[in-house]
């Protein structure tokens, strides 16, 4: 990593974890969610996600977010899937009130602020130096919002999670949203594959995707860019997603192209012109059989 820019991208304080660990490019991408929740809502009051927890975060975080703010398309698209995920957590613990929500590669995100319902549970995990990150930034925890360490990378990480036997007495819901473009191919079937093994009938996993086009390509990303992180899954067909395993269905999938207004939509028909349904960003619901 080239620790210079990251340092003025985003300030030196940050960027060590309380143990004076610096962070990896990856992990370094959790600003970019975080500067569109606190301050994207100026620029597109139609999408604000109204996120009070990541505005007081980044007041007192020494990070400079306008760096992240003049990458207009990444803020509406991480306003919009804020949104959107935020919809889809409600509409489950509405039929699930009891409920365990879990956030994987969780970064600095706050959705238990808009989720908790007085009788559900929530799980943020990320790797342990984001996670040091929290307990440093984010320390107040509500009841029933819990914190774990996880690496989605190694083999046997749902397990790692230790959730009790009643949080899997019933359908849980898992996000995983900005993390697994950053993985290998392998490495995300796997986990798709340990969710649909474990997960109880009813399950939901939101995640976001992208179109294998932009697979070693984050160089050219306004905001991907200055981290140094790098895309390396993508896909074209949805059916991608689910082929894995029989468990796994695809409930819904959504793209984020009409939010760009037309010519958002011409950009992806241009992408896909042979038949790809795969759009050029958008989020997927699966559901567990
Ligand atoms: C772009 S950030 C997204 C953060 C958060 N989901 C959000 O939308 O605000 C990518 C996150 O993936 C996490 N991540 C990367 N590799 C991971 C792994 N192997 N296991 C768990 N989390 C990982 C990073 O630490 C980082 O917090």
């Amino acid at each position: 990593m080239n620790h210079a820019c990251a340092e003025h991208a985003a300030g030196g304080e940050l960027l060590r974890t309380p143990g004076k660990k610096v962070l990896t490019p990856v992990q370094h991408t959790l600003l970019i969610p975080l500067v569109a929740r606190a301050l994207g809502g100026a620029l597109y009051p139609g999408h604000a996600c109204g996120d009070e927890q990541a505005s007081r975060l980044l007041q007192g975080l020494p990070v400079d977010g306008r760096a992240y703010l003049a990458d207009r398309p990444t803020v509406l698209n991480v306003l919009w899937r804020t949104r959107l995920i935020r919809d889809v957590a409600l509409a489950f613990f509405a039929e699930h009130p009891k409920a365990w929500g879990l956030n994987l590669g969780c970064g600095l995100s706050h959705y238990f602020q808009w989720l908790d319902n007085g009788s559900n549970t929530w799980v943020d995990a990320d790797l342990p130096e984001v996670m040091a990150l929290r307990r440093k930034w984010l320390p107040a925890q509500p009841p029933r919002l819990r914190a774990a360490t996880v690496d989605l990378q190694t083999e046997g990480w749902w397990q790692r999670l230790r959730l009790p036997q009643r949080a899997l007495a019933q359908p849980i819901l898992v996000v995983c949203e900005g993390v697994l473009m950053y993985f290998q191919p392998d490495e995300v079937r796997q986990v798709l594959q340990q969710f649909a093994q474990v997960a109880p009938p009813g399950s939901v996993l939101v995640l976001d995707t992208m179109a294998r086009c932009a697979v070693g390509q984050a160089q050219w990303h306004a905001s991907v860019g200055r981290t140094r992180a790098q895309f390396h899954w993508g896909i074209s067909q949805m059916q991608e997603l689910t082929a894995c395993h029989p468990r796994l269905q695809l409930r819904q999938s959504h793209s984020v192209a009409p939010s760009h207004g037309w010519m958002g939509v011409a950009m992806e028909a241009m992408w896909n012109p042979w038949g790809q349904n795969a759009p050029l960003y958008g989020l997927a619901e699966l559901v567990v059989q």
